[in-house]
């Protein structure tokens, strides 16, 4: 089963098909103060690996992408990333428990 890797923690959790990014992090005890509806950012994380493993970017996504500072070519919302299940994941967490 693919796991995925929590930075700067180090955290892992099994993953699979159809889980949503955001489930998978809190499923590793990662906190997060948000409903998940793409509008806060909180989210936000850069995916280091598995890049291939997760679903692509949408419009809604990529529009609030653009609303936050310190966005890269690695950053998605992982409230709105699905998880393929194809392979090992490693994502970087910026966002969570920051308050914005
Ligand atoms: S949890 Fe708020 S944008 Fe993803």
């Amino acid at each position: 089963m693919p796991q995925l890797t929590i930075m700067p923690s180090g955290k892992t959790v099994d993953i699979a098909e159809g889980m949503s990014l955001l489930a998978a992090i809190t499923a590793a005890d990662e906190t997060i103060k948000c409903e998940g509806n793409a509008k806060c950012g909180i989210c936000h994380v850069f995916v280091h690996e598995g890049r291939k493993g997760i679903s692509k970017i949408q419009r809604e996504e990529n529009e609030r992408l653009d609303t936050i500072v310190g966005v890269g070519s690695k950053s998605r919302l992982a409230c709105q990333v699905q998880i393929l299940g194809t392979e090992d994941i490693k994502v970087e967490l910026l966002g969570f428990g920051s308050g914005l």
